[in-house]
């Protein structure tokens, strides 16, 4: 994050974020390692591009504008972690968000939260950053323990789709 997008900046959602995570981590099935995660981020409908890939300038987002008012439009997406018995198949709480931001119209991600069904905020795992790059690019803003942060900082350097090209 530039030095010039002070924390203030991103407040706005966090709050909202906070306690769409929390609702999301109570519903979780953990019955293995006890740990309930919930995560809840803004999307847009704008899919990831090369641009928003590359670049670190998403615009806050404003949860409060209705989905579906066309381009542009914000909505909350969340998910929680489902455990399995055959523990290396446990969905996280990133992977059900991923999930619902494509059963809810795509687009990309702009601003997480990831907490516990404590409500102790919670890092993305590594396999999740590289989950959440693919939707949110370096520009995502994951509100953590330390305030926001773009995923870039917590995934720098990182293989994407344009790899592939
Ligand atoms: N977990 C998540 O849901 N997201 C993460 O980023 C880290 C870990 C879940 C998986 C498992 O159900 C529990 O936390 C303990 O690892």
């Amino acid at each position: 994050m530039s030095s010039s997008e002070t924390a203030a900046q991103w407040t706005t959602n966090v709050e909202l974020l906070r306690e769409r995570a929390l609702e999301a981590a109570r519903r979780a099935y953990r019955p293995y390692s006890g740990l309930g995660v919930g995560a809840a981020a803004t999307a847009t409908s704008e899919p990831v591009t090369s641009e928003s890939v590359t670049s670190a300038s998403a615009a806050p987002a404003d949860p409060d504008t209705p989905a579906g008012d066309g381009p542009g439009g914000i909505r909350v997406v969340t998910g929680c972690n489902v455990e399995n018995a055959s523990y290396g198949l446990t969905l996280c709480a990133e992977c059900s968000l991923v999930s619902d931001l494509f059963r809810t119209g795509g687009g990309r991600l702009l601003e997480l939260v990831v907490v516990a069904h404590t409500g102790e905020p919670l890092a993305p795992c590594g396999r999740c950053r590289q989950l959440l790059h693919e939707h949110g690019g370096p520009a995502l803003v994951v509100h953590g323990a330390r305030g926001p942060v773009r995923l870039g900082e917590l995934l720098p350097d990182a293989f994407g789709p344009g790899d592939l090209a």
